[in-house]
C-alpha cells in the first residue's frame, strides 16, 4: 500500500492507494478518531456489482446506514442533494456521523457537497471506485453539482478526512469509463514533463487491459501531481488553474451536450482544442502540435462533438467562473510541463480551434 498526502495549512489528510486494501477502513478511521456512526453513500452500479466485496470488508447492512445513490451526472442535482440530506435529518446524523462516498467522481462531488452543508458540515471520507475519480475528483476538496446547465456552478471547498482509493473495485470498470481516467492521466502527462507523458504513452494499453498492478506506478504519480498542486493552492487563485488545462472547453461540450457526454472524454476533446489554440496563439510549433496531438488522438471520441454549434460553446465558455472582466480565461501550453495561464483569445482563434478538433474526429 502506497500513501500519499495532501499538506494543507489545517485539514491535511492522506491518500491510501492498493490492491485489496478495502478492509483497512476500519483502522484508518481509527487512526484518525473518527466517529464510529457511519451512512455510507454508494453509487448504485457499484452496491450492485461488489456487494460482496463492500459487505465483507466495509459494512454491515444490520447496523450501518446504507443509502443507494443513482449512477450519472444527474445525482449532481438539487433534487438529489434535497433527497440526501432528508435521509440524513430523518436518521438523525450529525457531527458525530461519519460520511463515506463510494463511487466515482459523480457520488464524490455530490455526497461531499451534502457533506459540507449538513449542519454546516459533517467529517466525509471517499474511496473512488472510477480511474477518473481516483486520480483527480477525490483529491482537492471540490465538491459540487450542476445548476441551470451550467457544470459544477454550485458547490464548495470542504476536504475528506482520508481517501482510500482500492484498484480492486477498478477490474470491473466498462472501457469507456477507463478512457476517461486515461484522460484526465493524459492531462498530467502535459503537466508534468517528458518523462512521464512517455511513460504514459507506452503504458496506455496496459491501461486498457486493466493491468493495474503495471500502472499502478502511474496512478501514483498523477495523484502526486494533484496533491503537489493542492497542496500549495488549496483554493485555486494561482498554480491550482493548471489542472482545469482542456477544461473550460471540455465544460462547454458537456452543457451543450446536456452531460451526455463522458467528463473524461469532454477532457480529452478539450485538451485537443487547448492544444489547436495554443498553436493558433503562437505558443506552439506545427511540429509541436504533431507530436503534442499524438497521445490525446489515442483516445476514441465520439462523432456527437462534431454536430456542435460554435456560437452556443462559445456562449457556455462566456459564463465559465474562472473568467475575468467577461473575457474566457485559457490555460494553454508552451510544451510539455510549461503550462500558460489567463491566456485571452480572439473569437475567431477559439472557433478555428473547435474546427480543427471536429474535422480531426
Ligand atoms: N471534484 C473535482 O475536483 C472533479 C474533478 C474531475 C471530475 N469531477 C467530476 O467527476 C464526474 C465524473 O466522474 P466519473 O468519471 O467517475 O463518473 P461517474 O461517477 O458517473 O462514474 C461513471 C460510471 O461508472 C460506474 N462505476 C463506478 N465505479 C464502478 C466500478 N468500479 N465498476 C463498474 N462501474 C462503476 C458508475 O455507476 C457510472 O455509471 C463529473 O461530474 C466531473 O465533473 C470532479
Amino acid at each position: 500500500m502506497k500513501t500519499l498526502s495532501v499538506q494543507l495549512s489545517e485539514n491535511g489528510y492522506e491518500i491510501l492507494l492498493g490492491k485489496d486494501i478495502l478492509h483497512k477502513f476500519t483502522s484508518l478511521c481509527k487512526k484518525s478518531s473518527l466517529p464510529k456512526r457511519m451512512f455510507f453513500i454508494i453509487d448504485e452500479n457499484v452496491l450492485r456489482i461488489h456487494k460482496k466485496y463492500l459487505q465483507t470488508n466495509l459494512f454491515d447492512e444490520k447496523k450501518d446506514l446504507v443509502c443507494k445513490l443513482p449512477a450519472g451526472e444527474k445525482s449532481k442535482s438539487f433534487k438529489q442533494i434535497s433527497e440526501l440530506l432528508k435521509v440524513m435529518l430523518e436518521n438523525k446524523l450529525g457531527r458525530d456521523t461519519l460520511v463515506v462516498s463510494i463511487g466515482g467522481g459523480v457520488t464524490g462531488d455530490a455526497v461531499g457537497f451534502a457533506a459540507s452543508i449538513f449542519m454546516r458540515g459533517i467529517p466525509v471520507v471517499h474511496i473512488p471506485t472510477t480511474l477518473l475519480a481516483a486520480v483527480d475528483s477525490s483529491i482537492g476538496g471540490k465538491t459540487g453539482i450542476n445548476f441551470n446547465n451550467t457544470k459544477n456552478s454550485i458547490g464548495s471547498f470542504y476536504q475528506p478526512k482520508f481517501v482510500l482509493i482500492d484498484t480492486t473495485f477498478f477490474s470491473t470498470l466498462p472501457e469507456k469509463e477507463i478512457i476517461c481516467g486515461v484522460g484526465e492521466i493524459i492531462k498530467y502527462a502535459f503537466l508534468t514533463g517528458q518523462d512521464f507523458y512517455d511513460s504514459v504513452l507506452a503504458a496506455l494499453p496496459l491501461f486498457y487491459q486493466k493491468d493495474f498492478s503495471k500502472t499502478v506506478h502511474l496512478i501514483s504519480a498523477s495523484i502526486n501531481v494533484k496533491t503537489e498542486v493542492v497542496s500549495s493552492d488549496e483554493k485555486e487563485t494561482g498554480l491550482r488553474k493548471i489542472l482545469n488545462f482542456g477544461h473550460t472547453f471540455a465544460h462547454s461540450f458537456e452543457s451543450e451536450l446536456h452531460f451526455k457526454i463522458k467528463h473524461g472524454e469532454a477532457v480529452t476533446a478539450g485538451i485537443i482544442c487547448a492544444l489547436y489554440l495554443s498553436h493558433e496563439k503562437g505558443f506552439i510549433t506545427e511540429e509541436q502540435l504533431k507530436k503534442f496531438l499524438y497521445l490525446p488522438k489515442q483516445i476514441p471520441l465520439s462523432a456527437t462533438l462534431k454536430k456542435l454549434d460554435k456560437e452556443k460553446l462559445y456562449r457556455v465558455m462566456l459564463s465559465d467562473k474562472k473568467n475575468r472582466d467577461g473575457k474566457i480565461k485559457f490555460v494553454l501550453l508552451k510544451n510539455i510541463g510549461e503550462i500558460l495561464l489567463d491566456v485571452e483569445a480572439e473569437k475567431v482563434e477559439v472557433f478555428n480551434a473547435f474546427d480543427r478538433m471536429f474535422k480531426s474526429i
